[in-house]
């Protein structure tokens, strides 16, 4: 049985890939290999135990012992392990540079000991920095603005040098936001969701006016199936929607889907180097035959729901002393 192994595969976009794969390719094992850190969660995987051809391992991207006998038995490797919070990283970045830059080189000096078939590194749009007109195709030039996009950027070249000096057959993605089911409370959309049905303050940081091109999860995972299956190797691919959208007409959207007053709404003080707006050239892609499959009003719609049916979900992390604890480091001044 053909391997693949997905690292961070307990996080938001891991864990649908995952099952995402399962479901299109039912004759491949999967490993799903994560720290479980504050953001991975293996309740993420919970439909899939006892599934015979999906293992999870505990392990550390950057423990050369730990992840090595995975990444030499692998087939594919899709590596989403990563710190992934903006705010967190302009409140300590360690952690960042450790997993972002560190966790990559180790996984590529497995590869190149051991050979590989295909890494396809998940990278970011935040990589490109402010985009204030047109979009970023993939030679524009790297100009991230946190501790968080920096870290993504140094993991992003560092696989890219792998390539070309080892010829380790490496794709690198700049995907846009994405949203859906099982996305972590900190980021904007679980967290003005959870908020909202909690009747707490929507906290909208500056004016509001920040533009973000949004993407269904579900859509992500088919275009980094569809580039397994059609991409090139040391290639980079952008992948996005053309779904641009304000902060607040996304804060505003889901207070109307769930019939919450826009009373709730503060605005409160801006995230340090806050990129105005993300857009990304994905012509490249388009070209190649990828297209997107959810409009964002009906994917928007579609994730309300999912927070709203499974609460059991995001209250065991909201509940959780390290969300509480985040949420004062981080909301606590700004809601005064
Ligand atoms: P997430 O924070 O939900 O998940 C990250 C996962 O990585 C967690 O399960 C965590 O436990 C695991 N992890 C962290 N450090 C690890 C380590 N040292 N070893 C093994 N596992 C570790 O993040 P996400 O939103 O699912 O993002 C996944 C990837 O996609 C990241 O690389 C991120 O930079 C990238 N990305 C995210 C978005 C987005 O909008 N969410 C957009 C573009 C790219
Ligand atoms: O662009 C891709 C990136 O998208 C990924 O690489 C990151 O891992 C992912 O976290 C995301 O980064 P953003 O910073 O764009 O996402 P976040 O959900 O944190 O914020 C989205 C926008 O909403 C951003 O402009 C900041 C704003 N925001 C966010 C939060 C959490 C608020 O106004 N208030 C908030 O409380």
């Amino acid at each position: 049985m053909p391997t693949i192994l997905v690292t961070g595969g307990a996080g938001f976009i891991g864990s649908n890939f995952v099952r995402y794969w399962l479901r299109q390719h039912p004759s491949w094992e999967v490993v799903a290999f994560d720290k479980l850190t504050y953001a991975g969660n293996k309740s993420n995987l919970k439909d899939l135990e006892g599934q015979t051809n999906f293992t999870f391992v505990q392990g550390d991207i950057c423990d050369r012992e730990q992840i090595e006998p995975w990444v030499a038995k692998a087939d594919i490797i899709v590596n989403f392990a990563a710190e992934t919070h903006v705010d967190r990283s302009l409140l300590s970045s360690g952690e960042f540079v450790r997993t972002d830059v560190l966790g990559v080189h180790t996984i590529m000096e497995c590869a190149h000991e051991h050979g590989t078939g295909l890494i396809v590194h998940i990278s970011t749009d935040e990589v490109y920095g402010p985009i204030l007109e047109a979009s970023a195709d993939e030679d524009a030039p790297l100009r991230p603005s946190s501790p968080y996009a920096a870290s993504k950027a140094g993991g992003d070249l560092l696989a890219l040098a792998y390539a070309k000096s080892f010829r380790i057959p490496v794709i690198i993605t700049r995907c846009c936001n994405n949203f859906g089911p099982y996305q972590h409370p900190e980021k904007l959309i679980p967290l003005m969701i959870t908020n909202a049905l909690l009747d707490l303050p929507l906290p909208v940081y500056g004016d509001g006016k920040q533009v973000r091109e949004w993407i269904f999860v579900e859509d992500h995972c088919s275009a980094l199936d569809f580039l397994i299956e059609n991409g090139t190797p040391s290639e980079i691919y952008n992948i996005g929607t053309g779904y641009e959208k304000q902060n607040i007409e996304v804060v505003r959207a889901i207070l109307k889907l769930l019939g919450k007053p826009e009373s709730l709404i503060r605005f409160v003080a801006d995230r340090p180097a806050h990129d105005r707006r993300y857009s990304v050239n994905w012509e490249k892609l388009q070209k190649l035959g990828w297209q997107p499959k959810h409009d964002f009003d009906s994917a928007l719609t579609q994730t309300v729901a999912w927070y709203r049916e499974n609460e059991w979900w995001w209250r065991q992390i909201r509940d959780s002393e390290e969300f509480k604890r985040y949420y004062e480091a981080n909301y606590a001044w700004r809601l005064k």
